[in-house]
């Protein structure tokens, strides 16, 4: 086992109805907040007139900045935080999915910091403070209400990159399960997909944790239990709280503590496909996931047969990798480029841009050949 520091400084409030905590947490930390959202979700399930409310009642001035899109763009940073810095906003408060949370923590540094996204983004600047940010999701999916990421994209430099830093860990989140009905059954099946692969990604990361790898399996059987029950229920409450609160816990530090490292080379290979097509983030990971395992298949073939074992009660990699995909199909996740529209016509500009931002995984590096081969996979 690796050494560690756990440390998780938000706090985090979860169940029914918990936004009417909200506005006495943002009285304690400020005056005038920064309300940033989306293209519009949060205004018809509920959970911006609620956080408005509360805002209100605790007399916390507001500035809006809406219109974040899904796979958020640097250019919507920059001029929230023109915005947030002309009316000198004091906290940031994000209700929506991973988008508008990874936005905001990073609106939050460049406030506090006058940055620009992408300098931090690229680690040009050395933040050292933000706004504090509460953040209200509304999509079960990323962990970003728990954990120290984020990820934007940057049409200039054709790229969408991973952030991270301790100081944009939200300083308070509100999990309604509630707000999460709302979400169509595809965007619900991505976020699933999603929070099974941010455990799979621990579980192929450096470094050797048996305890992580139980938490893995544990997370990822809540998920293949519950999972196609929601999308046949989507309005249940319970099964909407089981998947919210396994979508924290699969990426909040849980899963890699005492590990060397996740390793997110399959993050890599999604974060192409949702620069160049806008492919949703978990779709774009049920597309690579089984690709990637095929190709480096004999490298990892220990952890495999363990997975296997654990998940699908059978030691032969092959099967597992089969039982990924079954999976995948049962909650309606696209496996195959070609069921995304993504044609034999577009291989080369993937692979071009693929070894252009030289993706690979923290534990499994990729040649260009694995690249290659990968996208062949993933046809
Ligand atoms: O824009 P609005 O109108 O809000 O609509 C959104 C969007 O169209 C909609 N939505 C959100 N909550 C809803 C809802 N629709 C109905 N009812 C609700 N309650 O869903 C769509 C997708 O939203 P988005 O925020 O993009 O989804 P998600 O939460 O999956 O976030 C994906 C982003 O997070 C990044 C991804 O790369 C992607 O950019 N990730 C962030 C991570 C992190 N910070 O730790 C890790 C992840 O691996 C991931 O990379
Ligand atoms: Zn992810």
């Amino acid at each position: 086992m690796e050494n560690f520091v756990a440390h998780i400084p938000t706090r985090l409030h979860f169940g029914k109805d918990v936004v009417k905590e909200l506005g006495k947490t943002a009285k304690s930390i400020g005056h005038h907040a920064l309300l940033v959202y989306g293209k519009g979700s949060v205004l018809r399930n509920g959970s911006y007139d609620a956080v408005k409310k509360q805002l209100d009642a605790s007399g916390i001035n507001i500035t809006e900045y809406n219109g974040i899109k899904p796979n958020p763009v640097v250019s919507d940073v920059d001029k929230a935080t023109s915005l947030g810095r002309l009316n000198n906003v004091d906290m940031v408060v994000a209700v929506g999915g991973g988008s508008v949370i990874d936005s905001a923590k990073i609106i939050s540094l460049c406030i506090a910091g006058n940055y620009k996204g992408w300098d931090v983004m690229k680690h040009k600047v050395k933040p050292t403070r933000s706004l504090p940010l509460i953040a209200v999701l509304t999509l079960a999916a990323t962990g970003t209400e728990m954990n120290p990421f984020s990820v934007i994209q940057n049409p200039e430099t054709k790229e969408k990159i991973g952030y991270a830093n301790p100081l944009i860990y939200p300083a308070y989140s509100f999990l309604d399960p509630q707000y999460t009905s709302s979400v169509p059954v595809n965007h619900t099946a991505y976020g699933i997909a999603d929070l099974v692969a941010h455990c799979l990604e621990a579980y192929f990361g450096g470094g050797e944790c048996s305890l992580s790898d139980r938490f893995v399996f544990a997370i990822i059987q809540e998920a293949m239990e519950y999972g196609p029950a929601l999308l046949n229920d989507p309005h249940n409450y319970d099964l909407r709280a089981r998947i919210m609160w396994a979508a924290t816990t699969a990426l909040n530090g849980l899963t890699l503590y005492g590990k060397a490292n996740g390793d997110f080379g399959v993050h890599d290979i999604g974060h192409t496909l949702s620069f160049l097509y806008d492919t949703p983030h978990g779709a774009s990971l049920t597309i690579a996931f089984p690709a990637w395992m095929k190709v480096l298949k004999s490298r990892m073939a220990d952890r495999l047969v363990k997975l296997g074992e654990n998940l699908f009660n059978t030691p032969d990699p092959d099967a597992t990798i089969a039982g990924l995909e079954t999976f995948f199909r049962k909650i309606q996740c696209p496996v195959r480029m070609s069921e995304t529209g993504i044609g034999h016509e577009k291989h080369t500009e993937i692979l071009e841009l693929m070894n252009q931002n030289n993706v690979s995984g923290n534990n499994y590096s990729l040649s260009k050949i694995d690249r290659e081969n990968i996208v062949a996979q993933m046809a």
